[in-house]
């Protein structure tokens, strides 16, 4: 089953997600602090901003309306700055480690 790890500023959590699952939603079905989701995952809020810190499988190339959202994030964007909707479970890695914004937390 793909993991998630959640930093944040305080506390760290891991999650099996389901197959297929975003780190968006495995966020919000699990309680995680800091990821809102507020579009629902169509790439148009940006309140699922995460750093990847660490990922075992190949992350999706950012699409043009990822990279648009990340110049509008609350936290400014890094190199490894990524929206959580859009990385799979199983299908873009199998195992994950983010980092979540300290606005967001
Ligand atoms: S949930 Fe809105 S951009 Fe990811």
């Amino acid at each position: 089953m793909p993991r998630i790890v959640y930093i944040g500023s305080e506390d760290r959590r891991e999650i099996d997600a389901e197959e297929g699952q975003s780190v968006m939603r495995a966020a919000i079905l699990n309680g995680v602090d800091g990821i809102v989701g507020e579009c629902g995952g169509q790439a148009m809020c940006a309140t699922c901003h995460v750093f990847v810190e660490r990922v075992e499988g190949e992350l999706p190339e950012i699409g043009e309306d990822e990279d648009e959202m990340l110049d509008c994030t609350a936290d400014p964007r890094r190199e490894n700055s990524r929206l959580g909707c859009q990385l799979s479970a199983g299908e873009d890695f199998a195992e994950l480690e983010v980092r979540l914004p300290s606005s967001q937390v």
